[in-house]
């Protein structure tokens, strides 16, 4: 079997004020120092502006943070918007790029997206690029060719196993408590990482985590996370309370 090591990763989305994301972030931090860790990487997505006080709450601990989107540049006159050297400068060690809600809510498209993801590999940051089929897509029969383009259209250049990973999050599923059966994940999955054979060779894309997204939660995950190429699960909903997320992890 593969050597991946699966990666659970929370997006809170645009939830919490600072007291619920400290104590989120510290549920877990508790959790994971009365042991045992599970077997995965754990990682949390807080909004921007929670990210120090859960950086604090976690300190010392095996969870990892990320922002859930960062900017093409560096610095320079972009209001409101906020740079991967910023995220890194905070302690966070991945970026989620190309989110759903953000090519829909922001129009960002996949040019955007790459050049995003580059910037947060050049500041040192993880890359979690993001791609998926709207149900009308899938409707259309469309799925395999929707994702093989975002893939081909988003994934940084320079990407490694070590510095990207790429979630499969069908739109359909996001949010609205309709999970992808395992066929279809499994489908989607193999259909990446062929086209990651195509543009980075065998090696690199046996190495390539894979995450599903999208309605995960403790009474599927274990299903989804046992298939061959499942490496994790990016998890909104579920990942903002404790236990469930505690679960999820559990499950790999
Ligand atoms: P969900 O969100 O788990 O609430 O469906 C997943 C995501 O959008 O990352």
């Amino acid at each position: 079997m593969s050597a991946r090591r699966k990666l659970i990763a929370g997006n809170w989305k645009m939830n919490g004020l600072r007291a619920d994301g400290t104590a989120l972030a510290k549920g877990l931090a508790a959790k994971l120092a009365a042991g045992p860790a599970p077997a995965c990487d754990l990682l949390v997505c807080p909004p921007f502006t929670l990210i120090v006080p859960v950086v604090e709450a976690v300190a010392g601990s095996a969870l990892a943070v990320g922002g859930q989107d960062c900017h093409a540049k560096t610095s320079g006159a972009h209001t409101g918007d906020t740079s991967p050297a910023m995220l890194a400068d905070l302690g966070c060690r991945y970026a989620i790029v190309g989110h759903s809600e953000r090519r829909t809510d922001h129009a960002e498209i996949d040019a955007q997206v790459k050049a995003k993801a580059e910037a947060a590999l050049a500041a040192g940051l993880i890359a979690i690029v993001c791609i998926g089929e709207t149900l009308a897509q899938r409707d259309a029969g469309q799925t395999l060719e929707v994702n093989r383009s975002q893939l081909v259209g988003s994934l940084p250049d320079g990407a490694t196993p070590e510095n990207t990973v790429v979630a499969y999050e069908p739109v359909w599923a996001i949010g609205t408590g309709r999970v992808a059966t395992p066929a279809q994940a499994q489908e989607v999955h193999a259909a990446i990482r062929a086209e990651l054979v195509k543009k980075l060779g065998a090696a690199a894309a046996a190495g390539m985590r894979i995450l599903y997204g999208g309605s995960m939660k403790p009474d599927n995950a274990r299903e989804l996370l046992a298939l061959p190429d499942v490496d994790g699960g990016l998890i909104g909903g579920a990942s903002l309370k404790v236990a469930d997320f505690w679960a999820i992890a559990e499950s790999c």
